[in-house]
């Protein structure tokens, strides 16, 4: 019944049958049942009131998560031929040679201290590139003292929650759709995720009620895709300012704007209250392993700390390498490329969907490189993930992505950056086909 309430599939406010009633049903002891109720009515997911029976506790739009248990979304699909899969960039246009001649300029620069142990916040060389380019490119505003790099965005949520939960944080909002690996990454250092809805706006921060943090994607909503529109960032800076909570801020493709300038950061409009986490993994490649927080000055030393206990530092060499790569300006023209790249991409699949498949609504395209395809209501999901993986195609429905209940109607989460170019065509054809062909008789 626990495992019911926290996954939504027993609503708020659902009545539950009479003690005797149940204890038949289930050929227990009346008392057993009593006992149950009791217990989980101690625990606050049960309310029992004279007169009006037991009934499950409303928590109004937050939902309890339990820690998932991992299931990448990809990882059924990586056999496949062509990967349309949500968080992977074009690795295949990785810059090579540029990446090369900033790793041996990088190398020949180097004091031999570099090779030692360093500052477990990262290489200074690196922190003050990262600094310059955020606030240039994401409006950011940071001190390369207040920057912490680390392996992946994932490896800095994971510290920041433990030092959150180290400081009497017990429960944080989450966006009711997310990477399941952000959400293990929270749950794994003792947080309680609480879901937040999402709408054309983007997270509905209103509804994160009594949690002690937030963890968001302004830029991009991962994966349904809207913007968190001004009304929703003042909302949200103005209940952490409120209650002293702080907001993580997950700028995992931000510089990925498609019709116009990308939306600057949320960290700019309340820097002591947002802790921004940014990536290497989306503009270059997710093998670098090259994330990096901007935290609120006083908690700087506390996450240092944390950084240091887990793996003492992140790389130097690979860390002075992107130092050089984003100085020598190979770092903007390679995201400048990209985003060209992505942007003709995203046209194509807008275009092949409208021709050949007209009845599927396509949505999260103004920003990044995954859209969501919202099948007719008769199409299950998983059996049209079943009939692309038919034809060799991986992709992911969205209920891979829910935490907790699946509670939209079916879709497709559509990664159109994954596939190198010249495969590109042929994956769209191919997830066209299985969309399109009818759904297996029952
Ligand atoms: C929304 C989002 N944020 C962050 C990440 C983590 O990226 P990394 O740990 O590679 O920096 C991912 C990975 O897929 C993601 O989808």
């Amino acid at each position: 019944m626990r495992e019911a309430v926290r996954s939504g599939r027993l609503a708020g406010g659902t009545r539950l049958p009479a003690t005797r009633v149940l204890a038949a049903d289930l050929g227990v002891a009346r008392g057993t049942v009593a006992e149950a109720y009791a217990q989980l009515a101690q625990e606050g997911w049960l309310t029992s009131r004279v007169g009006s029976g037991t009934r499950v506790t409303a928590t109004e739009a937050a939902v309890m998560v339990p820690p998932p248990k991992l299931r990448l979304p990809s990882a059924h699909g990586r056999r496949l031929r062509y990967q349309l899969l949500a968080g992977y960039p074009d690795v295949s246009a990785f810059p090579r040679a540029r990446w090369l001649a900033a790793a041996r300029k990088a190398l020949a620069a180097a004091p031999s201290q570099a090779l030692g142990y360093g500052d477990p916040r990262g290489r200074g060389e690196l922190r003050v590139a990262l600094a310059a380019y955020l606030a240039r490119v994401r409006g950011v505003r940071a001190s390369p003292d207040q920057i912490v790099v680390c392996t992946g965005s994932t490896q800095g949520l994971a510290l920041v929650s433990q030092v959150l939960r180290e400081r009497g944080v017990t429960s944080i909002g989450v966006e009711e759709y997310s990477h399941p690996v952000l959400i293990r990454a929270v749950t794994s250092a003792g947080l309680t995720a609480l879901t937040l809805s999402v709408d054309d706006d983007g997270a509905a921060v209103g509804s994160a009620g009594d949690a002690d943090a937030m963890l968001l994607t302004p830029a991009h909503q991962f994966p349904l895709g809207p913007v968190l529109s001004p009304q929703r960032r003042a909302e949200a800076v103005r209940w952490a300012a409120r209650t002293g909570a702080l907001i993580i801020e997950d700028d995992y493709d931000g510089e990925f704007r498609h019709d116009r300038r990308p939306v600057g950061a949320l960290q700019a409009l309340a820097p002591e209250h947002v802790i921004y986490a940014g990536t290497a993994s989306k503009a270059l490649a997710p093998g670098l392993r090259l994330g990096w927080l901007v935290l609120p000055e006083p908690i700087v030393e506390a996450v240092a700390e944390a950084k240091s206990a887990a793996d003492l530092h992140t790389g130097s060499l690979e860390q002075l390498t992107l130092a050089e790569f984003i100085r020598s300006g190979a770092y903007d023209r390679h995201i400048r490329r990209s985003r060209l790249d992505y942007r003709r991409r995203r046209d194509e699949l807008v275009e092949a969907f409208a021709r050949y498949i007209p009845a599927v609504h396509v949505t999260g395209i103004a920003a990044g490189f995954h859209a969501v395809a919202t099948l007719p209501p008769d199409q299950d999901e998983q059996e049209a993930v079943g009939r692309a993986a038919a034809r060799d195609v991986a992709v992911e429905g969205l209920g891979s992505y829910a935490i907790g209940h699946h509670s939209r109607g079916p879709a497709l989460v559509i990664g159109y950056a994954s596939p190198p170019g010249h495969a590109y065509t042929t994956a769209l054809t191919r997830l066209c086909e299985a969309i399109a062909s009818p759904p297996a008789p029952p």
